[in-house]
């Protein structure tokens, strides 16, 4: 499917691959809705997009709210006559041992990076379906998704295999309306996702940022992956390399993601055990 004509919906967009698809997609030739709860960098992306001379909407929208999901979804129809891409992609870190990490935080962790792309779904599927014309939902899920995943980061992992639980099962559901899934699962991405998140076990920001790869690319990955009907979508040939891994030898995978996720190296990276305070 083209990317060029009819409307894309993009969560999350005010920064990192949110930020990245929709400013890829306005080029490409589609018109925006934008939603995320940070207001003021949404205001800038909304900005460039008309500048690029496509139509934009931007809303200020918390995704781990159905209700406004909800009247995201209504101002979309009632607006701009209805989203033929929709991408789920707003999300937040969630790091710490498994057992030490607080419910409340569990809660918010997957309230809005699972129960977010819920309520996407819940929002935007029926009026895709009804109006009949097709379309194709994207979700921005991560590499520990699909079990490659790093210790110290149950929730994020949790929520992100959820994700790709529920593309998978839309991908088979959705086929007999045109309507198409990719589920997007990169490694590091150089964003604002560590960004204020002064928690321990969360990465250090700076790694992210040296090691992590350019949004751009993600989303170029993006756009090639709807137009060839993709699933998985990938930026990288190491990202799809490791989940064939995963696949072909789950257990010592694991094991070994466990060994090089608890080493100094690796280790070092973090903002520190809990009780400790971060390095600055
Ligand atoms: N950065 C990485 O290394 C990486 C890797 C794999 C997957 N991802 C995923 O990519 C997606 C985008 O993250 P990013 O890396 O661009 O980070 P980012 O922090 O730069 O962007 C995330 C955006 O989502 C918004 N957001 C967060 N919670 C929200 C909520 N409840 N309602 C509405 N908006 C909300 C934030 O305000 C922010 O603008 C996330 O789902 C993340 O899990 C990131």
């Amino acid at each position: 499917m083209n990317v060029s004509g009819g409307l894309a919906v993009v969560t999350g967009a005010a920064s990192g691959i949110g930020r990245a698809c929709a400013l890829r997609f306005a080029r490409e030739g589609a018109d925006l809705a934008l939603a995320d709860r940070h207001e003021a960098r949404l205001r800038e992306v909304e900005e460039s997009i008309l500048r690029l001379g496509r139509r934009c909407l931007a809303v200020t929208c918390d995704v781990s709210r159905p209700e406004e999901v909800e009247q995201l979804a209504a101002r979309v129809l009632k607006d701009l006559g209805g989203a033929r891409i929709v991408m789920s992609n707003a999300g937040v870190g969630g790091s710490g041992p498994a057992h030490e990490v607080p419910l409340e935080e569990w809660r918010g962790v997957l309230g809005t990076n699972l129960f977010g792309a819920v309520h996407v779904v819940t929002a935007f599927v029926p009026q895709m379906i009804a109006a009949g014309r097709g379309g194709h939902l994207v979700f921005t899920a991560s590499l520990s998704g699909l079990g490659v995943s790093l210790p110290f980061m149950a929730p994020y992992a949790v929520a992100k295999a959820g994700i790709v639980a529920l593309g998978e099962s839309l991908q088979m559901e959705l086929e007999p309306h045109r309507i198409g899934v990719s589920i997007v699962c990169p490694g590091l991405v150089a964003t604002r996702m560590s960004e204020g998140q002064r928690r321990p076990w969360a990465l250090k920001p700076e790694v992210l940022e040296e090691k992590g790869m350019p949004p751009e690319e993600v989303a170029a990955a993006v756009v090639d992956g709807i137009r060839h009907e993709r699933l998985y979508v990938f930026a990288k040939t190491e990202e799809h390399l490791l989940w064939m891994l995963k696949r072909a030898a789950p257990s010592t995978l694991v094991r070994f993601l466990g060994r090089y996720g608890r080493s100094k190296k690796v280790m070092k990276d973090l903002q520190g055990p809990v009780g400790e305070e971060p390095e600055s």
